[in-house]
């Protein structure tokens, strides 16, 4: 029998208890962070799809395997395994291990950086893009057109468009940083990018002669899509098509916290020794040994095991059909969504949902701030919260989406939780016409989401 009903592939062995709040305490919570979900205490929320980043449910191998952590300063048995396992998925002999992915980023952005320095991506996640930012250089975004329209139904949304690319290493030439496609395109709607359009990057940079990273913190999620959508990569299995991308690249940055299933953690790997040899330099100064780089001993095990456990077919079956579950309810209720759903996340068109509501007011700030007051509900604003900046007039320069972003954590909710995000958002529709929106209050110069203060407006 073929079931309609997704199963999660794993029984509950520990549970975290959820506070549940009213609506009234919910308001005054709301307020007290300043309409900025970041700034809301954990304990607050019911439902936290603020991010799916290091925020997973960690398997009962993995426990266990982290009592096995070695704890050593040099030569720990823990990064061997951490370091063959990264080898062996990426095919990549030099692995630099860092606390998280932005670490990995700030060596190798800072590194190849500098101002007059440009690098071009399907698009730069935010701390991608802030970190190549901070080092003086320029972040270019090419995403194909299709991955611009919302409703349009397009297998790998997240593509990079390569007649651009070309274009675009050829103006640049002899100031381009790297070129980075990032799997999947999380800032671009967690869409996938197929393998033929890496290989046409691939080739295009070797052309070029352009350095070509993969970032690849939802590599195995990305691999679902291509063995489900692009033509004969489905008698591959889903490592084996995470390979084959890796092969391409002449390194790879991972935010171990998304698809190495743990909560702490990340990586760099790259071909090239003499690269790899002054990312070397620059880890030990600020993030730790090379057998270590920031990272526990316990959480290297636990990644060791997590880049395993994640290609199991039942596991990413299980999580990509029911993130798909969650958007094909909401395509339902009539919500304006990101179309295909992508892989860790749905994302909402707010900018369709509430058309009454300017950039420059964030609607989706205002759909954020909702999800929250209605059911505790944490979601985040990717627009022009996000994205936006100032023009020389000091007026708005809007980004090019207005959405917001419901990431689900790995193997930690439940269908029923995913009916209770459904059903509220019944009356984020009844609603719409009557939501409001906020302005800014106070920000700071670099990622301003994550502390900015926001007012609503009346
Ligand atoms: N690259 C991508 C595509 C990401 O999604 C993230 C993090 C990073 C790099 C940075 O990794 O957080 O370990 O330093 N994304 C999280 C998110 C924060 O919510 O999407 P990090």
């Amino acid at each position: 029998m073929q079931h309609r009903t997704i199963i999660e592939p794993f029984r509950i062995k520990s549970v975290e208890p959820i506070g549940i709040s009213t609506e009234a305490e919910r308001v005054t919570q709301l307020a007290a962070a300043h309409y900025n979900p970041f700034l809301l205490r954990s304990k607050d929320v019911i439902i936290d799809l603020m991010t799916d980043s290091g925020t997973s449910a960690m398997s009962a191998h993995q426990w266990a395997g982290m009592m096995e952590g070695d704890e050593a300063y040099a030569g720990s048995r823990s990064w061997e395994r951490m370091e063959e396992a990264v080898q062996e998925l990426t095919g990549m002999q030099h692995v630099l291990p860092t606390h998280q992915g932005r670490a990995a980023e700030r060596i190798i952005y800072g590194h190849l950086g500098g101002a007059g320095k440009v690098f071009i991506s399907n698009t730069h996640f935010d701390t991608t893009r802030a970190n190549i930012e901070f080092s003086g250089a320029t972040a270019i975004d090419s995403p194909i057109a299709e991955g611009k329209d919302t409703a349009l139904e397009h297998p790998f949304k997240g593509n990079m468009d390569v007649a651009a690319l070309d274009h675009l290493l050829k103006e640049h030439k002899g100031h381009v940083g790297a070129v980075i496609l990032t799997v999947t395109n999380n800032s671009g709607g967690g869409q996938p990018v197929s393998m033929a359009n890496a290989e046409g990057v691939a080739a295009i940079c070797k052309r070029h002669g352009a350095l070509f990273l993969l970032d690849c913190c939802r590599i195995a999620e990305n691999s679902w899509f291509v063995k489900h959508r692009e033509e004969g990569m489905e008698g591959l299995s889903y490592r084996q098509i995470a390979q084959r991308m890796f092969a391409l690249a002449d390194g790879a940055v991972m935010s171990a916290k998304k698809d190495a299933l743990v909560n702490m953690g990340g990586f760099l790997s790259l071909k090239d020794e003499a690269l790899a040899a002054a990312c070397t330099n620059l880890l030990i100064l600020t993030e730790g040994f090379t057998t270590y780089g920031g990272v526990s001993g316990r959480d290297m095990e636990a990644i060791a095991i997590g880049l395993d456990e994640v290609f199991d077919p039942h596991y990413l079956d299980y999580r990509i059909r029911s993130t798909t579950w969650l958007g094909d309810k909401l395509h339902a209720l009539g919500v304006p969504l990101m179309r295909p759903i992508g892989g860790h996340a749905v994302y909402i068109d707010a900018k369709k949902l509430y058309p009454h509501i300017p950039p420059h007011e964030y609607p989706g700030q205002a759909l954020v701030c909702e999800l929250y007051r209605l059911a505790g509900i944490r979601s985040v604003e990717i627009g022009s919260v996000m994205f936006g900046k100032y023009g020389e007039d000091g007026g708005l320069l809007p980004s090019t989406m207005e959405l917001v972003r419901l990431a689900i954590p790995r193997r930690v909710y439940t269908q029923s939780h995913m009916e209770y995000v459904a059903e509220t958002f019944e009356e984020v529709m009844r609603e719409r016409s009557r939501t409001k929106g906020y302005r800014i209050t106070k920000e700071p110069k670099f990622l301003r989401h994550f502390t900015a203060h926001f007012e609503p407006l009346t």
